[in-house]
C-alpha cells in the first residue's frame, strides 16, 4: 500500500482554503484530528481497529440510538430513495449490515446485494445481524475495490467517505463501479455541531455541502437531489448530508 506524507494529501489542503470563509470553522476545529498528524497507512489502520475491535461491535446498538436505522429505513421504505428498477446494488462500508438491511427488504424480488467493507470482522458481525445468506459480502477498500467498471446500477454509501482525507480517492472507485446513468444514496458526517461530535467519536473527518458536490461534479457525479430524513430535518437543515447522485449517462 502506497504511503502519503500528511502534507501531500489533497483533502485536507483543500479544507484549510474553504475553512476559511466557512461559518463551520469552530466545528470542524472540534473534530477528531488523527488524519492530519499520521500517514494515510497509519490511519487507515487506526480506523481499521476502531472498527474491528469493541467500539464496532457497538456499532449497530449506537445506529439504533442515535435513530440513523430508523431514519435510514424511512428514506428508502417511502422510497425518498427509489430502489425500484435497481438490479445490482452495491453497499459500501456495510459495518454492521445497517443499509443492507433495508436493501433486502425493499430492493426489487430478484436483484442482487452486494456489501464491502475493509473491516472482515465487521463484515461477520453483519452476518450474524442479519441472518440471511443473500447478500455477497466482500472484504475491500473503498480506493481499490475488485469489481469490473459498471458492475452495478446502484449504490448506498452511507458514513464512509469521511474515512477517507479526500472524497475523490473513494468517489473516483464507486463512480468506476456504477453503470453509466446509475444512481447512488450518499449520506456523509457534515461539518456541523453534531458532526464534530460524530467526528471525535468515529475518528473521522466531517464534509460540507459544496466541497462534497465540487468532488463529485469533478468526477462526472452529477447531484441529482438534495435528500431529508423528514420534513423536520428539512426544516431545521439537519441530520447531516443525504443527496442522490447520478452518475452521467
Ligand atoms: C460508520 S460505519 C457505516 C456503516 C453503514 N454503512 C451505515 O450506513 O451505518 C463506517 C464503515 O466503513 C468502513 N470503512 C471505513 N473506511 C473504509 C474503507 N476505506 N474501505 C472500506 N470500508 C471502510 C468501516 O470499517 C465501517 O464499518
Amino acid at each position: 500500500m502506497q504511503t502519503q506524507s500528511p502534507s501531500s494529501w489533497q483533502g485536507p489542503a483543500d479544507r484549510r482554503g474553504s475553512a476559511k470563509s466557512s461559518p463551520n470553522t469552530l466545528f470542524r476545529w472540534m473534530e477528531n484530528k488523527l488524519m492530519h498528524r499520521v500517514s494515510l497507512d497509519e490511519y487507515r489502520k487506526q480506523v481499521h481497529d476502531v472498527y474491528s475491535g469493541p467500539r464496532g461491535a457497538l456499532l449497530a446498538t449506537a445506529s439504533t440510538l442515535s435513530l440513523h436505522l430508523l431514519l435510514g429505513e424511512r428514506l428508502i421504505k417511502q422510497r425518498i430513495f427509489d430502489l425500484k428498477g435497481a438490479r445490482n446494488i452495491l453497499d459500501v462500508g456495510s459495518g454492521a449490515g445497517q443499509m443492507i438491511q433495508h436493501l433486502l427488504k425493499y430492493a426489487d424480488p430478484g436483484a442482487t446485494v452486494t456489501g464491502f467493507d475493509f473491516s472482515h470482522k465487521m463484515l461477520e458481525r453483519a452476518r450474524q445481524r442479519l441472518r440471511d445468506d443473500r447478500p455477497r459480502l466482500v472484504t475491500a477498500d473503498m480506493t481499490r475495490l475488485p469489481f469490473a467498471d459498471g458492475s452495478f446500477d446502484c449504490l448506498t454509501c452511507g458514513y464512509v467517505l469521511e474515512h477517507l482525507p479526500d472524497a475523490r480517492q473513494g468517489l473516483s472507485e464507486l463512480s468506476r463501479v456504477l453503470s453509466p446513468g446509475g444512481r447512488m444514496l450518499l449520506l456523509v458526517t457534515e461539518d456541523t455541531f453534531a458532526g464534530a461530535i460524530t467526528s471525535r467519536l468515529w475518528c473521522c473527518r466531517t464534509y460540507s455541502r459544496k466541497e462534497l458536490q465540487r468532488c463529485c461534479e469533478e468526477l462526472g457525479l452529477t447531484w441529482k437531489s438534495e435528500l431529508w430524513f423528514t420534513d423536520m430535518h428539512r426544516r431545521f437543515k439537519a441530520g447531516g448530508i443525504c443527496v442522490e447522485i447520478e452518475r452521467a449517462a
